[in-house]
């Protein structure tokens, strides 16, 4: 059981044999390298571009969020960030479009009436690339470029899944339309990529919450699919669950009136707000939310969206959408290489001591890499090394580096792509 599952700490020696895996496949190419396996990337959350449409449906809250669109044909929803300089006044337009609704008769979630969205550029890694300075280095284009500093090639053997991170995967069985559209899409990508790759199965490369969608995506396709299909999968900042600082995210945006461009990342009415919280299979009876009258644990999470002001509705979709998935979480059955941040003061507890969550609270940190803590990935390390059927499982984490500079410092990124080289030449089995 050992011998199938290595742990790795990058030290200077690993660094510098990592190095000239790097330097030996950067060659000067304008084609694509042959030989290379396709790769596809997943971003984080926020990280996928979202166009959208307003119909004679839409109703907008002022009459200067309507108007002007209304009509007009698509335009950039997420992020306009040229807009949301210029114009302050347009801040609850797009926030109002960006919501979500809850169809109760459909049991799934729903753009706002008479808004149309889809993502931009599926297929393709444009989506990641932002003009916010926020995004580009919290996002994948640093990355896509490092990769194709060492001959892929957009388009050939370099693709991007960006996804609508408003909504999220549900439990198998419930309703959810937006998550089904993107694996029929993810799948014929997949398969195509392969295709016009002589047949090399594909490198499936997350970061942050695009591992949700991508383990999702992995769990629910048939074995013999995955074989043919998936070489590898590389999961970047993500463990077996998600963190602690997700509580404090949403205590932070109780009671919050007007629109901010932050919480929009955020957005309550989104599905995947409810969807990253820590699980009780990894953190068991910890106080992680700690108040004088009650302290709530990974087995509380219902309680303590009713005390941070979800509603009773709200409350049971996440019992019974996205609970499921957090308590059933497994490392997909695919050749996988986890890579995390570590040395990094991650919230491990808050404390709200008088119980109102809209103070500062008080936070307790530990390691990880700012967002996703060092517990979260032992947990996933152990899972792993439970699963009689996961036959190959690296595990490594980078000393210093933080939740996105492990896709925009250079150092990170020489270990990422290093690793993304080495899951080409690892075989499986
Ligand atoms: C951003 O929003 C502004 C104002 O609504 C609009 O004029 C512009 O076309 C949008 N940008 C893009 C790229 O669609
Ligand atoms: C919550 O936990 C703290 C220590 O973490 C303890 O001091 C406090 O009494 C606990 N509160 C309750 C209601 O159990
Ligand atoms: C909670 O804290 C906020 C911010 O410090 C304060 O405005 C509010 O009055 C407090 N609420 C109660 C019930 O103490
Ligand atoms: C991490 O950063 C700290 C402070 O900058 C430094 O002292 C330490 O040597 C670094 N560790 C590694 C492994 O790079």
């Amino acid at each position: 059981m050992e011998s199938r599952q290595q742990r790795l700490i990058i030290t200077p020696l690993v660094l510098l044999l990592l190095a000239s895996l790097f330097f030996a496949a950067a060659g000067a190419h304008d084609d694509a390298t042959p030989g290379l396996h396709p790769v596809i990337l997943l971003p984080g959350y926020s990280c996928s571009q979202l166009d959208a449409r307003l119909t004679d449906d839409y109703e907008p809250p002022t009459p200067a969020c309507g108007v002007r669109k209304q009509g007009r044909g698509w335009f950039r929803l997420w992020e306009n960030y040229t807009a949301l300089q210029v114009d302050p006044a347009l801040l609850p337009c797009f926030h109002d479009q960006l919501r979500l609704g809850y169809d109760r008769a459909a049991g799934d979630y729903r753009n706002a009436p008479g808004v149309e969205t889809h993502v931009v550029s599926f297929g393709t890694t444009r989506s990641f690339r932002f003009d916010d300075p926020a995004l580009k280095n919290g996002c994948m284009q640093r990355l896509a470029e490092a990769l194709e500093g060492v001959g892929y090639k957009e388009g050939s053997n370099l693709f991007g899944a960006p996804y609508d991170f408003r909504y999220a995967p549900a439990a198998p069985g419930v309703a959810a339309r937006s998550f089904a559209g993107f694996r029929a899409s993810l799948k014929r990508l997949v398969e195509r990529a392969s295709e016009t790759n002589g047949d090399k199965p594909v490198i499936l490369v997350s970061h942050s919450f695009g591992a949700f969608y991508a383990t999702q995506f992995i769990d629910r396709s048939p074995l013999p699919w995955r074989t043919r299909y998936l070489k590898h999968f590389v999961m970047l900042c993500a463990g077996g669950s998600g963190s602690p600082g997700i509580m404090q995210v949403l205590a932070s945006t109780m009671g919050s009136s007007t629109p901010t461009r932050l919480a929009m990342f955020g957005d309550r009415s989104f599905e995947s707000t409810l969807s990253t919280f820590p699980s009780p299979e990894v953190y068991g009876d910890t106080h992680l939310v700690v108040t004088r009258a009650k302290n709530y644990t990974a087995e509380n999470i219902p309680e303590f969206l009713a005390a941070v002001g979800f509603s009773d509705e709200e409350v049971e979709r996440y019992r019974r959408r996205a609970m499921p998935l957090t308590l059933s979480f497994k490392a997909p059955i695919v050749p996988m290489t986890s890579i995390n941040g570590v040395g990094v003061p991650t919230v491990d507890k808050i404390v709200y001591w008088d119980g109102n969550f809209t103070e500062k609270p008080q936070v307790v940190n530990g390691d990880g890499d700012g967002a996703i803590n060092l517990k979260t990935v032992q947990a996933l390390e152990k899972l792993v090394g439970d699963d009689p059927d996961q036959r190959y499982f690296k595990s490594v984490l980078v000393p210093n580096t933080t939740h996105s500079g492990m896709i925009s410092d250079d150092s990170a990124l020489r270990i990422v792509v290093g690793e993304i080289l080495e899951a080409n030449l690892a075989t499986s089995g």
